[in-house]
C-alpha cells in the first residue's frame, strides 16, 4: 500500500514537471539558441540602438512576433530568415530564457538616446509626453502605462531606440507590421507626432 501510494506521488510529481517543462519551454537550452540572436541583440538581450532589446519581453509578446516574422505578418526580410528555421520547441525555450531576464532600462540605466548619429535631435520630449498622455484610458499611457513600463499584455516601450520606435510606427501605418489596435492608434498621428513620442520613451527608463 505504502508503495503504491509512492509511487502514485512520483508518477504526479514527474507529470507535474513535464507540464511545466513543455509550457514554458527551458531556460537553459534557450540561452544556448539564442548566443547568436544576441549578438545583435546585445548581452543578455538588452538591446544595441537600435536594435530592440528581447530582455523582459513576455512570453507571449515574443513568440507572437517571431511568428509573425515567419508568416510576414510582421515584414522583415532579416528577422524572417532567423525565425524560419526554429521550431515550436526552439522559440519556447527561447521565449522562456528571455521572458527570465530583468527589462533593459531599469532604474539606474543608461538612458536611450534622443539623437541622430550625426547629433541631431529627434522630437520634442515635452509635446511627446503631453501627445502620450492624450486620450486618458485610450492614449498610450492607457495601454503602455504610465512611463511605457507595458504589462503583461501590453509591450514596455520605455526606452526603445528612437529609430527603431518611428520605424515601427511606421510599419503599423502601412500594415507591414499587422496589430489591429495599433494600426488603428497610428492613423492619426503625423511624422511629428511620431518623432515627438519617439523622443518622450527614449529618454524614459
Ligand atoms: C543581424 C542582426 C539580428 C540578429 C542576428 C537577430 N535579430 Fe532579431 N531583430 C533585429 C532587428 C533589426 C529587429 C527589428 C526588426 C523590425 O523592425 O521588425 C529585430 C527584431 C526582433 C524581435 C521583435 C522585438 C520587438 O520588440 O517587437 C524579436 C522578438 C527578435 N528580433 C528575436 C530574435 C531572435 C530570437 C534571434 C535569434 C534567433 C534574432 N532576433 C536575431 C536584428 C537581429
Ligand atoms: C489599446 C491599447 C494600446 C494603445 C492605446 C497603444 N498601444 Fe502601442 N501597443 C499595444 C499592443 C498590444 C502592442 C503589441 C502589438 C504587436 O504585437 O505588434 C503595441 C505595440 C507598440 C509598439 C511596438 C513595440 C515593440 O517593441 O516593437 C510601439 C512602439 C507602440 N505600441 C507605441 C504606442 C504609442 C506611441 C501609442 C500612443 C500613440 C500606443 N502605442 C498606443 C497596445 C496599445
Amino acid at each position: 500500500m505504502k508503495i503504491r501510494l509512492l509511487r502514485v506521488a512520483a508518477v504526479c510529481a514527474l507529470l507535474a514537471t513535464m507540464g511545466i517543462v513543455q509550457a514554458a519551454g527551458n531556460i537553459e537550452a534557450g540561452k544556448k539558441k539564442a548566443a547568436s540572436c544576441n549578438t545583435c541583440h546585445g548581452e543578455d538581450g538588452q538591446g544595441i540602438n537600435p536594435t530592440p532589446p528581447l530582455a523582459g519581453l513576455t512570453e507571449e509578446y515574443f513568440t507572437r512576433q517571431m511568428n509573425a516574422y515567419k508568416t510576414g505578418k510582421r515584414e522583415n526580410a532579416m528577422m524572417e530568415a532567423f525565425a524560419r528555421p526554429l521550431s515550436d520547441k526552439d522559440l519556447a525555450d527561447m521565449a522562456a530564457y528571455y521572458a527570465a531576464l530583468p527589462k533593459p532600462c531599469g532604474d539606474g540605466g543608461a538612458p536611450a538616446p534622443t539623437t541622430t548619429g550625426t547629433g541631431e535631435v529627434i522630437g520634442d520630449i515635452d509635446a511627446g509626453k503631453r501627445k502620450a498622455a492624450k486620450g486618458g484610458a485610450s492614449s498610450c499611457n492607457g495601454c503602455h502605462g504610465l512611463h511605457g513600463r507595458g504589462d503583461p499584455l501590453n509591450p514596455r516601450i520605455a526606452g526603445l531606440a528612437t529609430g527603431y520606435f518611428i520605424h515601427e510606427m511606421n510599419d503599423y501605418k502601412t500594415g507591414a507590421r499587422e496589430h489591429l489596435m495599433m494600426q488603428v492608434v497610428v492613423q492619426d498621428l503625423n511624422e511629428k507626432d511620431m518623432a515627438d513620442l519617439a523622443a518622450y520613451f527614449a529618454s524614459l527608463r
